[in-house]
């Protein structure tokens, strides 16, 4: 018997845990009720738990007191999971998990202080994107600490005629280090990368109109975040078509707002969707452990 069958055995002998899926007010977003995530969530559930995640794009798994390798567990069933380059945030003992947190300690920041702060879709600085990733609050400010999600494909389907005719058939060029500068110039929270660290973060080009490997859907895949320029075009061109489709990926009839309640377990796609990070007051502490599902090469 193949690992992987007799994983799929294991899933399959699981007691069904008994679930709803209810779709959020938001653009996007449904809410898993009623699943516990540290007991075995068996083949049927975990299947309709991946549809759920390709139609509605963010799932919100609410109150799960899940450990560390609980979490990784589960992102593992969607596939591969990345290590992220600033491997000064990895939580000990489990470098797939990035510790999200504007918390110092000791004078050290333990986390990411201010991932999130522009647009972005994880990774797509890689030549091979995120898939999903997975948000899991640990410490959450009174006031604060939402996470933005804007509907990619929405916002391709809604693009103006000459905005498509613009971008179709375009590559653009994605880039850890363009914003990580001028971001670490601006606050304390970025460590210089060394150069092995520079070496794992080369520009990569990708399309600007993706088809999504699952849903077959289209999205635009550009962010402020990580799309520094579109290939082929003058600067100014590229930098005046950038800005529009920015403009354009997040306004509010395409957003949903996250507001975070204590142990949510929140589950994006990366392929479909981007997402922001709106702070809180500086005083107040947040911490969430992030795992990251690789995908596959854009197309
Ligand atoms: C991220 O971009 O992964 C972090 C989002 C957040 O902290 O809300």
């Amino acid at each position: 018997m193949s690992a992987a069958s007799i994983a799929l055995s294991v899933h399959d002998s699981a007691q069904q845990q008994t679930f709803e899926i209810r779709p959020l007010a938001g653009a996007v977003g449904a809410e898993i009720i009623g699943l516990d995530l540290s007991l075995p969530v068996n083949d049927e559930a975990f299947a309709r738990i991946h549809r759920a995640h390709l139609d509605h794009h963010v799932l919100v798994f609410r109150n799960q007191h899940i450990t560390p390798e609980q979490q990784v567990a589960f992102s593992r069933r969607f596939g591969v999971l990345q290590v992220h380059v600033l491997k000064q945030f990895l939580l000990a003992g489990h470098p797939e998990i990035l510790i999200v947190s504007n918390i110092v300690e000791n004078g050290q920041n333990i986390g990411l202080g201010d991932a999130g702060k522009f647009w972005h879709s994880d990774l797509s600085y890689k030549e091979l994107p995120s898939l999903g990733s997975m948000l899991h609050a640990q410490e959450l400010p009174r006031e604060g600490g939402d996470t933005l999600f804007a509907d990619m494909h929405k916002a391709w389907d809604d693009l103006p005629e000459a905005l498509r005719k613009a971008v179709e058939g375009r590559s653009a060029a994605h880039s850890y280090t363009a914003r990580y500068s001028e971001t670490k110039f601006e606050s304390n929270w970025r460590p210089t990368l060394t150069a092995e660290q520079l070496a794992q973060v080369q520009e990569v080009i990708h399309p600007i109109v993706r088809t999504h490997p699952e849903n077959g859907r289209k999205a635009l895949f550009v962010s402020e975040g990580f799309t520094t320029r579109i290939i082929g075009l003058p600067e100014d061109e590229s930098r005046q078509i950038l800005t529009e489709l920015y403009a354009h990926s997040v306004l509010e009839h395409n957003i949903y707002r996250h507001q975070w309640q204590p142990r949510d377990l929140v589950f994006w796609d990366n392929r479909s969707l981007i997402h922001l990070a709106t702070g809180c007051p500086s005083h107040l502490r947040r911490k969430l452990y992030r795992t990251t599902i690789q995908g596959d090469a854009p197309f």
